[in-house]
């Protein structure tokens, strides 16, 4: 029976006993169209017409009925889709299911070469599996969706082989996050072998799961699989098919394994405490490994946000395409190269960043020396790029990605060698330089112009708004003013779309400067006089600072009262967006988070000891640590830094500032800063960067009361490596991970005088385990010593509010 959202409402208030189990079924005679549904006897799915997204386009598709998100997990007519839904029926005729369209057509069919039979009905099951049967009783379907997976394998689904069709399970992805239809990536079994490999457009590999072994239930190459002891595969192998399939030990648990428009398989489960999915692992796990993922033309990096860019002069083929999360239909010329002798192109270098991937074109390696290389290139129109590298001539040529040739450039040990490509180019591109050069020049001259009015607009502004910068704190400044206007225009007047985020005093916006420079600017809020003093502070501190891990200043601006700082653009945001990311956290591997780690103490040494100046930093924590395109981390955010001159411990301090969760016990509870509480807001950022937890992310844990008391129990109970990360499965050097919790625990310790200094910190890191001391029992291990810190903070803002209230002492 088949009834509408109305009806349902009906049957389900007014005569409850009757409906619920009858609209699972689909008999013959019956049909369903428009917004009527088969809903599962325990309700887990539905089926019905979707609309995916914004497509105007319409599917028959199966969905969890439980689940708010639309998360499809079975699609009918993947490439035939209708429009009008009410005049569209899906049906048994002749003893198949049929999809009929608005004039009557079959657009899709189950296609057996099965008959009209009596009795013969359509039910979704609970675990989501369509079964066409021959009445109730029968019991072996005539056709099930789990025989014709579309993108994605349920718990109790298969993926295999039939040995009678020679007929193999497919799952293909979709070509965009809206478009269900065939995408270019497909995960199949290799049936001599048992195991998985991932094509490119069904006919290249570029992923194997590994041998499958029978006795530990894993992939060879899916360590993730051994972490993760909730699911339980198992290979299947009968007369009639061999297959995989899996099941979940916690039933209760929604989980599902897609082959996403990236091109990797993930295992995702369902969280209804966060409403969403979580990566549970995918593959490959580095997404420049998917064949073509970025397409012909396109930059891969993983450590970039999206992944894929496309070189200078190129603009994505399909912009829409790639706003929906898919890069593979890649990137063409923005101007057509022109090839004719009137305008012969000219080569462009191009420099690609450490770590990217180069999906291009056919190359062909040519004994050429470099000008014979160049040449050649020029004289051939299909030649569209051209490399030396170890003095070997590539040429690149044409602008289709399949073909035999290896199109991918490797990395890692030839990361090197991929750091310059010279690109065709047209002619006029040139005079387009030159105009830029020009315009760098003018832009330049300009900002000389407008520096000489900064001094007099300085001088003014000193009278009307004395205590802001003095002439003397001016004089101390050597870096460029910037004109408002300017400012504004390079921000598209402040649009949200360029808001990068929220600091500690006020929002943060990209800006793009006509000359290309992309920079942060953090507007200081206008209300606050607070901020006109932290304002100060950080332009006079962070204007004298020059080291590698610390963030750079790059100009300032103002308007009546309404500071402006113009820092380097850090196109990776912050730690945090990373390591509490359970998709972005894949991209860290433990090499890089080391290097981090590295770089965090350096910065923080350097501020402590090393500047000509002693500076607190007061608010260190993962989300004031920026991460630029190569991943090294910048630590940001001065506004509560504080120069110390010879005393360690200040405590002629106000006000508490800071974040909970990073702050020291002295200082939160009794207003005493050092060094030291610098130093235990290190520890918790190592801790959170091994574990991929936040420290205040304990709120209903009963074991253990914060990410420290957390790790100082599986420290006591000789279980240290417990804390890891599982995203750090693969990559892990356990000693290095052992190394850094040990410091982690030293620098959180309850007694200041017990934390090392960081010039300590940075000695340890180079250190054996064993001549590492003791750490003893941190700070907030209990619950009851927290009492006195702040009550309203809002739970979901917990890690990012910045206290800066009052406290009275
Ligand atoms: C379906 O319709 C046909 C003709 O309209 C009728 O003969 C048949 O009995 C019907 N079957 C059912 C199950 O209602
Ligand atoms: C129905 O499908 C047929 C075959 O694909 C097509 O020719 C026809 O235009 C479709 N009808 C509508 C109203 O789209
Ligand atoms: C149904 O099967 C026939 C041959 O077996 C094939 O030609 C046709 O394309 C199939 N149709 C669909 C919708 O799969
Ligand atoms: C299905 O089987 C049950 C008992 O096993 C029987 O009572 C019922 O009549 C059967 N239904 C059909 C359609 O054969
Ligand atoms: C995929 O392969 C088919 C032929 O096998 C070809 O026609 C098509 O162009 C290829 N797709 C891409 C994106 O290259
Ligand atoms: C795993 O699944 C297989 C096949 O479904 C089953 O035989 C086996 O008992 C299951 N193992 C566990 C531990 O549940
Ligand atoms: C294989 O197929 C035949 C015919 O469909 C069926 O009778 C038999 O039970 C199947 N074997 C298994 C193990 O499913
Ligand atoms: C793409 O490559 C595959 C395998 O290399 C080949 O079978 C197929 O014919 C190629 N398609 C085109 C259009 O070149």
């Amino acid at each position: 029976m088949i009834l509408t959202v109305s009806q349902l409402f009906l049957y389900f208030f007014i005569i409850p006993s009757f409906s619920y189990g009858a609209a699972d079924t689909l008999s013959l005679n019956q049909s369903l169209s428009g917004d009527q549904t088969l809903v599962s006897l325990d309700g887990n799915f539905e089926m019905g017409f979707f609309k995916p997204g914004k497509s105007p386009s319409y599917y028959i598709g199966i969905w969890y009925k439980k689940i708010q998100t639309r998360s499809v997990v079975w699609v009918a007519n993947r490439e035939t889709p209708v429009s009008d839904i009410f005049s569209s029926n899906l049906k048994i005729i002749d003893g198949n299911l049929v999809l009929l369209n608005e004039s009557k057509t079959e657009i899709w069919s189950t296609n057996m070469s099965s008959s009209a039979t009596p009795g013969t009905e359509v039910v979704l099951l609970d675990d989501g599996n369509l079964v066409l049967r021959y009445g109730s009783n029968s019991s072996s379907p005539i056709w099930q969706s789990f025989d014709h997976p579309t993108h994605t394998f349920l718990p109790g689904g298969k993926l295999g082989y039939n040995k009678h069709t020679n007929t193999k399970q497919v799952l293909t992805s979709w070509r965009n996050k809206e478009d269900p239809g065939m995408g270019v990536f497909s995960l199949e079994v290799d049936a001599s072998y048992k195991q998985y490999y991932i094509q490119w457009n069904r006919s290249r590999p570029y992923w194997k799961s590994g041998d499958w072994n029978d006795q530990t239930h894993i992939f060879s190459l899916i360590p993730e699989m051994r972490l993760n002891n909730n699911y339980n595969f198992s290979y299947v192998d009968n007369e009639n098919e061999s297959y995989f399939t899996y099941s979940l030990h916690t039933p209760s648990i929604i989980s599902r394994f897609i082959i996403d428009v990236s091109g990797q398989i993930q295992q995702l489960s369902w969280s209804d405490n966060t409403d969403q999915w979580n990566l549970v692992w995918a593959q490959p796990q580095d997404l420049c490994q998917v064949y073509g993922g970025c397409g012909t033309f396109g930059v891969c990096n993983q450590h970039m946000l999206p992944a894929c860019k496309c070189l200078p002069d190129f603009k994505p083929r399909s912009q829409s395409e790639w706003d929906l999360g898919s890069f593979s239909s890649g990137c063409v010329r923005k101007t057509v190269l022109d090839c004719s002798d009137k305008q012969k192109p000219v080569f462009r270098v191009s420099y690609v960043e450490k770590g990217s991937i180069l999906a291009f074109p056919e190359n062909e390696a040519l004994p050429l020396d470099e000008p014979a290389c160049r040449s050649s290139c020029l004289d051939y129109c299909i030649c569209n790029a051209y490399t030396f590298i170890s003095n070997i001539c590539h040429h690149w040529n044409l602008e289709n990605l399949n073909n035999t040739a290896p199109v991918l450039y490797s990395y890692g040990p030839y990361a090197s060698y991929l750091d310059k490509i010279y690109i065709k180019v047209s002619d006029h591109h040139k005079i387009n330089t030159k105009v830029l050069l020009a315009g760098i020049v003018s832009g330049f001259s300009g900002l000389v112009f407008l520096c000489s009015i900064a001094v007099i607009f300085y001088k003014r502004m000193k009278s009307r708004d004395r205590g802001v910068l003095s002439e003397e704190d001016i004089k101390g400044l050597d870096i460029p003013f910037f004109e408002f206007k300017r400012i504004s225009s390079a921000t598209e007047n402040f649009s949200l779309a360029n808001k990068l985020g929220q600091g500690g005093f006020g929002p943060v916006y990209k800006g793009t400067f006509p000359e290309g420079a992309e920079m942060a600017v953090k507007r200081l809020s206008s209300h606050s006089r607070q901020g006109l003093k932290e304002f100060k502070n950080e332009v006079l501190l962070i204007a004298k600072l020059q080291h590698r891990n610390l963030i750079k200043l790059l100009g300032y601006g103002l308007k009546n009262n309404e500071m402006i700082l113009l820092y380097e653009y850090m196109p990776n945001k912050s730690l945090d967006c990373f390591i509490f990311d359970r998709t972005f956290c894949m991209r860290l591997d433990w090499a890089l988070r080391f290097d981090i780690i590295m770089g965090i103490t350096r910065g923080l040494l350097y501020l402590h000891q090393d500047s000509r100046l002693k500076i607190i930093h007061r608010d260190l924590k993962a989300s004031n640590v920026l991460l630029d395109g190569d991943m090294n981390p910048k630590i940001s955010d001065f506004g509560l830094a504080k120069i110390v001159k010879g005393r360690d411990i200040d405590s002629s301090l106000t006000r508490v500032v800071g974040t909970f969760g990073y702050m020291a016990p002295e200082y939160a509870l009794n207003g005493l800063f050092s060094i030291k509480s610098d130093v235990f807001s290190f520890g918790v950022v190592v801790l959170e960067i091994i574990s991929g937890k936040r420290n205040t992310g304990f709120y209903d844990n009963k074991e253990a009361f914060s990410l420290i008391s957390y790790a100082w129990g599986l420290w006591k109970e000789k279980k240290p490596l417990d804390l890891l990360d599982p995203a750090l499965a693969e990559s892990c050097n356990s000693i290095e991970v052992l190394r850094c919790m040990i410091i982690g625990l030293l620098c959180v310790q309850e007694d200041p005088q017990d934390r090392p200094t960081m010039t300590g910190v940075l000695g340890m890191l180079g250190m054996d385990i064993e001549s590492l001391p003791d750490p003893k029992e941190p700070a907030f291990v209990s619950r009851k010593r927290v009492h006195s810190s702040p009550t309203y903070v809002n739970e979901s803002e917990i890690n990012q509010l910045t206290i800066t209230e009052e406290h009275g002492r």
